[in-house]
């Protein structure tokens, strides 16, 4: 099959023939030889026609990013590991809602953040948010060594100095690709620099490039500790707070489900627990708040950040299995949102407006969102996108949204840190 008639087909089944060239042209880049990323773009249509996003609704950056950045970053181009993809200031806002709900006001208690990916950057955020509290990061993949090279990007080795995972210093598309267009190169470029830095280590922890062994011991105080392990995989005290986000996606129902038993046996009677997703400065954030009452673990509320109905990233709709639960739950919510004619003008009119005054993912001529300004840098960019979705909160889209869904039959609210949160 050619990649064009691929592309048609999916345009014909998700968006009525609607999808603009420029869009169908950044698709033109699938590799056909990798079914994962094929049904990654196919769900994420599915669930983009589930949540009733229209062609003109979808931004060219995310063509872009499903054209050429999936293949490298999904784990059929890790061997099937979950890359630890992180970034600092990720959960602002869910150590926000922690802060604001009544374990906030708590003492001592503790935590785990279990997934917490490497470097621990949302742990450490956490850290400082809490620092009374006791945190526990667990990852599978807490590496033995840590390589930068040069420029900032990095690599993470294990026992064997094999390359686990690298990234870009910053994690945009032009660094990606430049670092995945040969991952095989890049990953023995790692590994020879590892030998290398072993054999002259550097003294000066700024210094460039450097190395460091069992990195994740550095970050640990009386108050932190870290555990290499998965979910059901390490043993920990009764815990108060457990987190875990940007790792459900990755996983089937089936083993959400059991993962839920194991949190419920984690946690201290009245504890909380986070699961859920985001992106950079905590956009396109949604999540399940479940609490443990009675010996049994209770779903109290989903909530999600308004700039779920029109994402410039891809998280909203990021699942590696067709049964995600979770995605499909946010997608019910945002149909019922973008459903609603007078919301969505109001939406669209104070949206568009940001879009274009910051020159990120405005609409074209053909009124389709496009891509982020000419030479903006991603930090540029991202920041401008986090901005974006503070506009959308200040201007109370997101209590409006809140409306939509009780006007629709749902019970909904405003949650400490405006997200649309649903109540059960
Ligand atoms: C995308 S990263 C998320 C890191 C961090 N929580 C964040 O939100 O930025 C996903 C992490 O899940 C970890 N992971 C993979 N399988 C896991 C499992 N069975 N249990 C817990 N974590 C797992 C991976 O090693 C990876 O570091």
């Amino acid at each position: 099959m050619k990649v064009q008639d691929y592309i048609e087909k999916l345009d014909q089944l998700y968006f009525q023939n609607q999808l603009s060239d420029s869009f169908k042209k950044e698709l033109e880049q699938l590799p056909l030889d990798r079914k994962d990323v094929l049904e990654f773009v196919e769900r994420t249509f599915r669930f983009m026609k589930m949540g009733k996003f229209p062609a003109k609704d979808i931004c060219l950056i995310t063509g872009q990013t499903l054209g050429t950045l999936m293949s490298r970053i999904l784990p059929g181009g890790w061997e099937g590991k979950v890359p630890p993809i992180t970034l600092p200031g990720r959960h602002i806002a869910m150590d926000e809602l922690l802060k604001r709900s009544e374990f906030g006001q708590k003492e001592n208690l503790n935590m785990l953040d279990i997934g917490c990916g490497f470097p621990p950057f949302t742990t450490l955020d956490t850290v400082k948010s809490f620092p009374s509290w006791t945190i526990t990061g667990v990852d599978p993949s807490l590496p033995n060594y840590l390589v930068y090279d040069d420029q900032g990007n990095y690599a993470t080795l294990d026992e064997n100095k094999q390359t686990v995972y690298f990234q870009p210093a910053m994690p945009s598309l032009d660094n990606w690709n430049n670092l995945l267009s040969d991952s095989k190169a890049t990953k023995k470029r790692f590994e020879g620099l590892l030998e290398d830095l072993l054999q002259n280590p550097a003294t000066d922890p700024s210094v460039l490039p450097r190395v460091e062994i069992e990195p994740i011991r550095k970050y640990e105080t009386d108050k932190l500790k870290f555990k290499r392990g998965g979910i059901g995989q390490v043993t920990i005290e009764p815990q108060d707070v457990i987190r875990c986000f940007n790792v459900m996606i990755y996983f089937d129902h089936s083993f959400f489900e059991k993962a839920l038993d194991w949190f419920s046996e984690q946690l201290k009677e009245g504890g909380m627990l986070l699961i859920g997703a985001n992106w950079a400065g905590s956009t396109e954030s949604f999540y399940s708040v479940y609490r443990k009452r009675a010996g049994k673990l209770i779903k109290t509320e989903f909530a999600f950040s308004v700039d779920c109905v029109a994402p410039m990233g891809i998280v909203t709709w990021y699942a590696i299995h067709d049964d995600n639960a979770q995605n499909a739950e946010l997608m019910e919510y945002v149909s019922r949102i973008r459903s609603n004619d007078a919301f969505m003008e109001e939406f669209y009119t104070f949206h568009d407006a940001d879009r274009k005054r910051l020159n990120i993912c405005a609409r074209d001529e053909n009124g389709y969102y496009g891509g982020p300004g000419e030479k903006m840098d991603a930090a540029t960019m991202w920041g401008g996108i986090v901005t974006m979705l503070h506009g959308l909160n200040k201007s109370g889209l997101n209590a409006k949204a809140v409306e939509v869904l009780n006007a629709s039959g749902l019970k909904a609210r405003l949650n400490e840190v405006g997200h649309v949160a649903v109540i059960f």
